[in-house]
């Protein structure tokens, strides 16, 4: 059977489509290559939310097609994922190498369309249609280590894993093209997804990262055809207002709670996971049902990435995020009320048409008052098919490269002291790799870089040796 490498550019949720469309290809025979230098198929998996990420996968398929298609003309490329959506045919008239184009709601066919590649059934393959039911498709995991599943060697046993809960999002940011690439909200069943992290759990996995485009709307829309059981018949007969996955009530909001809060809890039922973590919420459905979560549900992880993209309220309106800066405070404020350790990092959007130096300043007083643990900040790029694309005040490339750098120097600044901060304090980890000689979790944090703190478990031990 022919092996396949997939490279993956963008977010978690493009990671996990990846692992799926191996795990899936793994099972109808196919191998996993260990480098595109040997593999017999080619898939990149894009991303379409900058220009920068576009660049990167068109780059890399040139030089592919350049470099690999000369020496191995047998070899199949292909673009899978958010650029595959939103550019479709255009891909191949661009690269005529490339052999194969799948959609965001196609994934689970990529098996059917390499076998009528090699069985020589069609020539090129474009597919970029919606499918009712795609959300429910991504559920197969390697459960190995991210991308090096090969064969033959023994990894360590993963101990996390990401679970796709829906796709798609209809909050229609102005800058985003995610509702283009992704299509409308669409949510798995919390027994699906329970069924799923029960599994990985049997399969030695500690911790799940729940995932989709905006977590906290799941479940929330009503679906337009949702897929019924027969013995569903009578219902679907009416037209009646049904929202999924809470099959059973048809209303999004119970005792106080969203759907997305009694998944969490559905799926902190489950014995032997120990911790949960979820991403990304949108500020908009971040309702004191979460944030109570936190308090109730021990195995949800303490930290929480909440993107704010600006801290000037003309700007969000502009954005269209559907909130202001003093309720975006708001939440942080009942988080840290909850727990005053909590985690918070955020995305940053700079240059936003429109921006002024006084938004930004906005922006960056937010981040000092927030305190953030961490940032993406990111340059704004325009997007092909959205509204801010076509806003008439576009800021100038230079002013959002200075302004890029002056928010990056605040964030690090502000990380760089909140990890110093750690250092001397006890922490639980979340040990990947199996340890020669030492069975303990906790370790004792002692130093820190940006981006990364170091411990050591002895001290923990000697500490409890100490206190006996
Ligand atoms: N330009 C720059 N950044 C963007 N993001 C989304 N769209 C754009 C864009 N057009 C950022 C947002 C989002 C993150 C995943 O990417 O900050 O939260």
């Amino acid at each position: 059977m022919p092996s396949v490498y997939i490279k993956t550019y963008g977010c978690q949720m493009n990671e996990r489509d990846s692992e799926a469309v191996a795990a899936q290809l793994v099972a109808k025979g196919y191998t996993l290559a260990p480098s595109e230098h040997v593999a017999d198929v080619i898939l990149l998996n894009t991303c379409s939310v900058r220009d920068l990420a576009e660049q990167k996968a068109l780059n890399k398929m040139e030089n592919l097609a350049a470099d690999i298609r000369r020496s191995r003309p047998h070899v199949v490329l292909g673009f899978m994922g958010c650029m595959a959506q939103s550019r479709g045919h255009e891909l191949i008239d661009r690269l005529p190498d490339v052999d194969l184009v799948v959609g965001t709601q196609k994934f689970h066919r990529t098996a059917d369309y390499l076998d009528d590649i090699f069985a020589g059934r069609r020539d090129k393959v474009v597919e970029v249609e919606e499918e009712k039911g795609s959300e429910a498709t991504i559920k197969e995991h390697l459960l190995h280590g991210r991308g090096d599943a090969n064969g033959g060697h023994r990894l360590p046993l993963q101990v996390t894993a990401f679970v796709s809960i829906m796709q798609g999002c209809n909050q229609y940011c102005t800058f985003c093209i995610v509702p283009h690439t992704r299509g409308e909200e669409r949510s798995r069943t919390i027994p699906d997804i329970v069924k799923e992290c029960r599994e990985l759990v049997s399969r030695g996995v500690k911790e799940v990262t729940l995932l989709g485009q905006i977590v906290t709307s799941y479940g929330r829309r009503r679906s337009p055809r949702p897929s019924l059981s027969p013995s569903d018949g009578d219902r679907l007969a009416k037209p009646v207002e049904r929202f999924l996955p809470d099959r059973g009530s048809g209303v999004p909001i119970q005792d106080g709670k969203s759907p997305f809060v009694r998944l969490l809890e559905a799926v902190h039922e489950i014995a032997g996971l120990e911790r949960i973590r979820f991403t990304s919420p949108h500020p908009r459905g971040y309702g004191d049902d979460l944030v109570e979560a936190y308090a109730r549900l021990p195995k949800l992880c303490e930290s929480a990435h909440l993107p704010v993209q600006s801290g000037s309220d003309r700007i969000l309106k502009r954005m269209h995020r559907g909130y202001t800066r003093e309720r975006y405070l708001g939440i942080i404020d009942k988080l840290r009320r909850v727990n005053p350790e909590m985690g918070i990092t955020t995305d940053i959007i700079v240059g936003f048409p429109g921006e002024t130096e006084a938004d930004l300043a906005e922006t960056l007083s937010l981040v000092r008052e927030v305190g953030f643990d961490n940032a993406f900040v990111f340059k704004y790029s325009p997007r092909r098919d959205t509204p801010a694309a076509a806003m008439p005040d576009q800021v100038l490339q230079a002013v959002i490269e200075e302004r890029h750098g002056r928010l990056l120097d605040l964030v690090n600044e502000i990380g760089k002291k909140k990890f110093q901060d750690c250092v001397g304090r006890r922490a639980q980890i979340l040990v990947e790799g199996p340890s020669r000689k030492n069975p303990e979790r906790d370790l004792r944090i002692t130093r820190a870089g940006s981006f990364t703190l170091y411990g050591d478990p002895a001290i923990v031990n000697l500490e409890e040796s100490n206190h006996e």
